[in-house]
């Protein structure tokens, strides 16, 4: 059968970082609070010359040398996002643009911090169905563009970046040995929509708006889907917690991480966590986690590695793949 197989990763950050302490005198906050609360110490934040266009495609350059292929080589470009550089033009098509792509196609998905889980099963599918070969998945976030700079209950949590993946088509057996995406669970439910949304639209205001966030209600909900999704993804691929080399989740918060691995027994050591560097990166976080644990050396071919995200909507979902 096909298998959509890991060739390559890539990651892009802002160049400014701003700390917990760079907060003081911006909003009443603490280093303290923050990094209790959250686990989180710093996050990039784009410069005006840094977009979800900029940061997305020097991700995907990263990728492609990664994999030692060229925009050529690609099919389609799946961008996961909620802070396009436009309403439209989908800025998967200006990555394509910018790469230098005219051939193949590209669009972008929006499920707010689950757009990469989604983004990846997605691609999967393309290439499963025969549409693409190579596809460049990528997760690209400049998050800082509708935060309210007032609100510290938000601010503080979230960062901009972008991370990549080449996704391509190789033949497998079929079994839980093979490389790449084995199994798959995603889920929304539309009823939490006030928890985590964004007040504006193009339709509703004609602005953007600006990200509103019942955090403890967000929390609430969090540790008991993402447990959900991976354990339909331990049934569906008949594996336990222990089976796991890697456990890359949404980079959201250090509490949420550490419970969800708890619930599901895996071991906090397999848990990779970029929390306190980037913050919340949205869609970004998975892909830049992964890309972080492989510049290590920690995920090495051939190790079985679980990916889960939770967001707005909400929706939520979870990946296994075999690097
Ligand atoms: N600095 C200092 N105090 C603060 C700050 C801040 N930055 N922000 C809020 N507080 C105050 C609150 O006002 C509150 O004060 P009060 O008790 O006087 O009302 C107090 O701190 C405690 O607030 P809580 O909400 O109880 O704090 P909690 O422990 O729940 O932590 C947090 C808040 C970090 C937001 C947490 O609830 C959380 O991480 N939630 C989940 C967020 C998440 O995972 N989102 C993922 C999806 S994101 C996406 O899809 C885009």
């Amino acid at each position: 059968m096909i298998r959509s197989v890991v060739r390559g990763i890539g990651s892009a950050l802002p160049r400014r970082i701003m700390k917990n302490t760079d907060f003081e005198g911006v909003v009443e906050t603490s280093d303290e609070w923050i990094v209790q609360r959250t686990g989180i110490r710093q996050r990039h934040i784009a410069a005006d010359d840094e977009t979800t266009a900029s940061l997305g495609e020097a991700a995907a350059r990263a990728a492609l040398a990664n994999a030692g292929l060229t925009p050529d080589d690609i099919d389609l470009i799946v961008l996961a996002t909620s802070t396009p550089n436009n309403t439209f033009p989908a800025t998967a098509v200006e990555i394509q643009n910018r790469l230098g792509m005219r051939h193949g196609f590209a669009f972008d998905m929006q499920a707010v911090c689950s757009g990469f889980v989604y983004a990846v099963t997605t691609a999967d599918l393309y290439i499963k169905g025969g549409l693409a070969k190579r596809v460049l998945v990528i997760g690209s976030e400049t998050f800082s563009r509708i935060l309210d700079w007032n609100d510290r209950s938000t601010c503080v949590l979230f960062g901009d970046g972008a991370g990549a993946l080449v996704l391509e088509a190789q033949h497998g057996e079929g079994t839980i040995a093979d490389h790449g995406v084995l199994a798959a669970s995603l889920r929304s439910d539309g009823t939490h929509k006030d928890k985590l949304f964004v007040d504006g639209g193009p339709s509703t205001t004609g602005t953007v708006g600006h990200l509103k966030m019942e955090g403890r209600e967000v929390f609430k909900h969090a540790v008991g889907m993402i447990t959900d999704v991976i354990e339909d993804v331990f049934a569906q691929a008949s594996i336990s917690a222990d089976d796991l080399d890697w456990f890359v989740p949404h980079q959201a918060n250090k509490r949420i991480i550490d419970a969800s691995a708890k619930k599901l027994g895996i071991a906090e050591e397999k848990a990779v966590v970029t929390v306190h560097l980037h913050g919340n990166t949205s869609a970004a976080s998975v892909p830049l986690a992964l890309s972080a644990a492989v510049a290590d050396g920690r995920i090495k071919k051939g190790d079985l590695v679980m990916l889960e995200a939770m967001g707005g909507g909400f929706t939520w979902g979870a990946v296994l793949l075999r690097w």
